[in-house]
């Protein structure tokens, strides 16, 4: 049996890859998803091209992975893709968001990179050669970010672990992409408090295409995958600039 696993799938990206990659591969039994609100899971079967198995759960609780566990041991399938788009981000201080809660910060830790590590590890044994892992990071991850500390250092770690293990991968056969979108028009910003700055919201991309752009890059075995003109700048610009000056504009332009 072929499949794709998809965290994070009941809404933005997460969703919208399940809702692709029925067009993108054609030989997919199933895609099993991954996330808390069960109703949007089931919403989501009914738009599907590709029926969808449903794991409801937290992936900061053990209970999920258990089921996940099981199931793979159970079913033993072949999985073609992963996608981990599960995560949330908290905009503002450091110390303003301890304030606002004391797990706050070590959640988005938790979630961005424990859970998309582990699930990347009890997938792993279940991948053969010409399968492929899709990580969901951030532009965030190419520079430190003051007003969103933690959550570009979790990027950061994403996009780190995912270009290595790409390379340890590769003699495997097996495609490891990270996706480093700017602002995504999705619940994110929900979560993340409104999004700030001119220049941040002129960057607002819609979904679909930032998901389009990840499947293409991923089939084309890129490391990096970076939707927009402004967004490759910024990938550019963080590789041959000192960050001393990136969070010097930081502060001019987005703040
Ligand atoms: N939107 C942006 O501007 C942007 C830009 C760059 C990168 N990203 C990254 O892209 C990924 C997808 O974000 P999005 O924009 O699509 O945001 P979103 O619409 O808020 O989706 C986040 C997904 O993560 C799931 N999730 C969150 N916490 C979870 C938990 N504890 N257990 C299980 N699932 C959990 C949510 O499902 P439930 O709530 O149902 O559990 C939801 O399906 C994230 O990793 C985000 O950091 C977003």
């Amino acid at each position: 049996m072929k499949i794709a696993v998809v965290t994070g799938a009941s809404s933005g990206m997460g969703r919208e890859f399940v809702l692709q990659l029925g067009h993108f591969y054609h030989n997919l039994d199933e895609i099993w998803v991954i996330a808390r609100r069960r109703d949007r899971l089931e919403q989501l079967q009914s738009v599907s091209r590709v029926p969808l198995r449903i794991f409801e759960g937290d992936l900061m609780k053990k209970q999920v992975y258990r089921e996940y566990y099981r199931t793979l041991l159970d079913r033993k399938p072949d999985v073609r893709m992963l996608v981990n788009a599960a995560g949330f981000g908290k905009s503002g201080k450091f110390a303003d968001i301890a304030e606002q809660g004391k797990k706050l910060q070590t959640d988005m830790i938790d979630i961005n990179c424990r859970a998309l590590t582990r699930m990347t590890q009890m997938t792993l044994p279940h991948m053969e050669r010409g399968s492929r892992i899709v990580n969901l990071a951030s532009a965030a991850a190419f520079c430190p970010q003051p007003g969103f500390a933690v959550y570009a250092a979790t990027k950061s770690y994403v996009l780190s672990f995912s270009r290595a293990l790409r390379a340890e991968l590769k003699p495997r056969g097996i495609h490891v992409t990270a996706v480093c979108p700017g602002p995504v028009d999705t619940e994110f910003f929900t979560v993340s408090g409104e999004l700030k700055g001119s220049l941040k919201k002129l960057a607002l991309v819609q979904a679909p295409a930032v998901v389009h752009k990840a499947l293409k890059d991923s089939r084309k075995k890129r490391a990096v995958s970076v939707y927009g003109v402004q967004m490759k700048a910024a990938f550019i610009g963080a590789k041959i600039l000192p960050h001393s000056l990136i969070l010097k504009a930081e502060e001019i332009f987005i703040r």
